[in-house]
């Protein structure tokens, strides 16, 4: 689907691209031709990304350790990165926190940490780098990570990242209207399940919470990076020119649990259940 010039001359900010779904969509951009600059707070974790993405392609690949809650630096990051690269076309809300607990047990700063980083982070990012496409008169792009959960329904034991997800979706599609005079696009993408080591640390506490966790998912596996990157890779690129303030979920099918007669499927094996449908038919015929 993809060649290997789909994102070349796109410079490209991912949040949190130093690791974890960050990083991959980082070396997949890279890999198709586009120039890369990844921030985050910790400047290791930064320098051995950079390393990884280098050697899928030939663009530029620069780091910036910013904290995304700050707007002045996120402000003062998108001009450096304008400085540097010469010009800025995309943008990856990709930085998140994230910590299980009983929502009466959260505190205020447990609740404003999380959606400071998401939903704040994901604004500050979006406004600074808006008004510099703006300014410029220049077509640009920006992709949110947020959740199967952001919609519909929330998630228990996540309260905060549920709030600030919901808050990132809104805005998306808020200023896809609102910035589509600009040539300003906003897509967001709901993944399922992803193992990594950031998530995992703080939401799968033990190999029985693991095995629930994917039994629940139809598909009965967990989703590979390089399926998010690929989905990444189309809306970021010039073949979504036209898709603005959708959101799409890659998850197995896990979202669609509520479906009626779904539980059904739990009961007995796929052949017992139509043994149970056809004697059920015979009867209707009667
Ligand atoms: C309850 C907690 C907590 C926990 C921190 N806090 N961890 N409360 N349970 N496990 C509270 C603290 O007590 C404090 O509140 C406040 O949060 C800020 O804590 P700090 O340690 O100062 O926070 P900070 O250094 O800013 O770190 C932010 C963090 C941390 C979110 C808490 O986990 C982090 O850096 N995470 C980044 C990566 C991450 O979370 N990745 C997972 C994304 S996965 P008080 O009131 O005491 O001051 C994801 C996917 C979801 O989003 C879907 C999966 C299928
Ligand atoms: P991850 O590896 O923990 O990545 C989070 C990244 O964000 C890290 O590189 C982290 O680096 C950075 N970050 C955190 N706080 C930041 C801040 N305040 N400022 C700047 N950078 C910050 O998690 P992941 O699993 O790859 O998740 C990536 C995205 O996918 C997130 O938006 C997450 O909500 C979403 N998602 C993941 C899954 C999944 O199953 N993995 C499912 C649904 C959605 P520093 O700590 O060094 O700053």
């Amino acid at each position: 689907m993809f060649t290997s010039d789909t994102l070349k001359n796109k410079t490209i900010l991912i949040t949190g691209g130093g690791s974890g779904l960050g990083l991959e969509m980082a070396k997949k951009f890279a890999s198709l031709g586009a120039n890369l600059a990844i921030c985050g707070r910790t400047e290791s974790k930064l320098e051995n990304g950079a390393k990884e993405i280098a050697s899928e392609g030939d663009g530029q690949v620069e780091t910036y350790v910013c904290d995304v809650r700050d707007y002045d630096r996120v402000d003062e990051m998108i001009s450096e990165i304008v400085t540097d690269f010469g010009d800025m076309d995309g943008l990856v809300n990709n930085a998140a926190g994230n910590f299980l607990a009983a929502s009466e047990d959260l505190t205020p700063g447990g609740f404003k940490a999380i959606v400071d980083i998401v939903l704040h982070g994901s604004f500050n990012c979006t406004h600074c780098f808006g008004n510099y496409l703006i300014d410029n008169e220049r077509k640009g792009n920006v992709l949110s990570i947020v959740t199967t959960y952001a919609e519909d329904t929330g998630s228990a034991f996540v309260l905060p990242s549920a709030c600030a997800k919901s808050g990132v979706l809104t805005m998306t599609r808020s200023l896809a209207y609102e910035w589509a005079t600009y040539g300003i696009r906003l897509n967001a993408i709901a993944p399922g399940p992803f193992p990594t080591e950031g998530a995992w640390t703080r939401l799968v506490p033990d190999k029985s919470f693991e095995e629930k966790f994917l039994a629940k998912i139809p598909a009965g596996r967990y989703g590979e990076p390089d399926e998010l990157a690929n989905l990444a890779t189309f809306l970021m690129s010039d073949m979504a020119d036209y898709i603005t303030g959708e959101c799409v979920v890659i998850d197995g099918g896990e979202k669609l649990a509520a479906g009626q007669f779904n539980f059904i499927d739990q009961l007995a094996p796929r052949e017992k259940l139509k043994g149970v449908f056809n004697a059920m038919k015979e009867t209707n015929k009667q």
